[in-house]
């Protein structure tokens, strides 16, 4: 199986790469963000909790988004990997992850981190609030906020997988084109 982490801060374009994976792969897409986004369009419990903290640009409990990948695991027993986009968020959800795939055992292919610089991160993302409907990119300072919490919660994450030599940085600033056929070059190697 291929399970590929793609990591980077709000903005980096793991979405936009995820869906050009997907399609040459034939992987299947977890992105904890549009698993959330579909608990508050559904209007969950679940999703009404998340809803404030992820339009203040926090986020949700580890156990939360643990618990949809655990679900999402078991749902697609017979993929031939996965793409998690947006997860692991922290070092106890990347534990978590590991725990789960070894129960299967499987284990994470690699990660790859699209770097961005922030100033490039906020461009983006005030440029698609604009139609995207997604409160979190609608105002700088909840931008902000969330390259906060990627900073100080989520940088952490790339060690784990460094320790694991997991872990390759590409450049994320290009064309959608040039960077795809970066990570297509990374997951040849592995
Ligand atoms: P989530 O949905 O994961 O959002 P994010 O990480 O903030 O990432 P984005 O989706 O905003 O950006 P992206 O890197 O996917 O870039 P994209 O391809 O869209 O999370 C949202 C919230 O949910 C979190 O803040 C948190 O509250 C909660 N949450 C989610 N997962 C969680 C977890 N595991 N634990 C706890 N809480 C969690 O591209 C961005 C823009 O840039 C687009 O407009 C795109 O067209 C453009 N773009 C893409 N590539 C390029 C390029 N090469 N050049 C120019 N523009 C580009």
């Amino acid at each position: 199986m291929l399970n590929l982490v793609l990591f980077g801060p709000p903005g980096a374009g793991k979405g936009t790469q995820s869906q050009k994976l997907i399609e040459k792969y034939g992987l299947i897409h977890l992105s904890t963000g549009d698993l959330l986004r579909g608990e508050i369009a559904q209007g969950t419990t679940l999703g009404l909790e998340a809803k404030k903290l992820m339009d203040d640009g926090k986020l949700v409990p580890d156990e939360v988004v643990i618990g949809m990948i655990s679900n999402k695991l078991d749902a697609n027993k017979e993929a031939k990997g996965f793409i998690f986009d947006g997860f692991p968020r922290t070092v106890a959800q990347a534990e978590a992850l590991d725990q789960l795939l070894t129960s299967k055992s499987e284990s994470i292919s690699g990660m790859i981190a699209l770097e961005v610089s922030d100033g490039e991160l906020e461009t983006r993302l005030l440029l698609r609030g604009k139609d995207s409907g997604r409160p979190d990119d609608a105002n700088p300072e909840v931008i902000r906020k969330r390259i906060v919490e990627y900073n100080t919660k989520t940088a952490p994450v790339a060690d784990f997988y460094k320790k694991q030599n997991k872990f390759t940085s590409i450049n994320g600033i290009g064309t959608i084109d040039e960077i795809f056929g970066a990570i297509v070059n990374v997951i040849a190697a592995y």
